[in-house]
């Protein structure tokens, strides 16, 4: 089962085609060097082909920023976990919390698409989960973590060659420039853990998942996370969209 420490680069609609094609090559390029761990990047939909090609030979790897529950049927507008393969993707974001707060994703959503996407070969679903500021205030955050981990997972079965990863992002942090301190991330990822234990056993969560941190990952930061023991990689939004500070953090995390 693949451990590596992982960065993943979030786009989101940040990038025209264009610009989505030109900073893939950039990355192409400049990551030649770089020969551990693993790196992901998340395009819009409308460039995943175009930026596959470009990767095409190297270690990069592509993802989607999110999919549908359905493989096939009569789903205007949507795009299913085995075309998002048939794409090329070998990750998916799955209820990032942008999509919770503008497209009303709810729970049962998410969890059938993390049903879907795990019947789908060489697809890993990245699932979200994190607490808004409000949440966070009122120290209720341990218990959002635990409900959104039950209900994204509840009642599902991780095979012996399936993986996971799950991106604890706290609400508040994302796109803030302020990222959360490392030790309360440390802090998250245990309870994470802790809630991923109940739900499939220690062995089945050490063996198959990763846990990864995203929110206002910069240059700056990025050097008091590496060392948390909890910490499997990072979901970076603002901060990959420059390749030099993208190549930065990247390398303080896998290089
Ligand atoms: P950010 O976004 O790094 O810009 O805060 C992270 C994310 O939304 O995944």
């Amino acid at each position: 089962m693949n451990k590596d420490h992982i960065i993943i680069a979030n786009w989101k609609m940040k990038l025209g085609i264009n610009e989505t094609i030109e900073l893939a090559k950039k990355i192409k390029d400049k990551f030649k060097k770089i020969d551990k761990g693993e790196v992901v990047v998340c395009p819009n939909f409308v460039a995943l082909m175009e930026v596959k090609k470009i990767l095409n030979g190297g270690k990069i790897k592509l993802g989607g920023q999110t999919v549908f529950w359905e493989n096939r049927g009569a789903y205007t507008g949507e795009i299913s976990p085995d075309i998002l393969a048939e794409a090329g993707c070998e990750y998916v974001i799955i209820g990032h919390s942008e999509r919770r707060k503008y497209v009303l994703e709810n729970y049962e959503m998410i969890h059938k698409k993390v049903k879907t996407v795990l019947g789908i070969d060489n697809l890993i679903p990245i699932v979200c989960v994190g607490e808004d500021a409000k949440e966070r205030k009122t120290d209720r955050r341990d218990f959002v973590l635990v409900d959104q981990l039950q209900e994204a997972f509840g009642g599902l079965n991780i095979l012996k060659n399936q993986q996971v990863i799950v991106a604890y992002e706290p609400i508040w942090a994302i796109g803030s420039g302020v990222a959360i301190e490392p030790s309360e991330a440390e802090y998250a990822h245990k309870i994470v853990r802790l809630a991923l234990n109940d739900i499939f056993g220690m062995q089945t969560v050490d063996n198959n998942f990763r846990i990864i941190y995203g929110g206002s990952i910069d240059t700056k930061n990025v050097e008091n996370f590496v060392d948390l023991e909890n910490l499997d990689g990072v979901l970076v939004g603002g901060g990959s969209l420059d390749i030099d500070n993208f190549y930065k953090i990247a390398q303080a995390i896998i290089g």
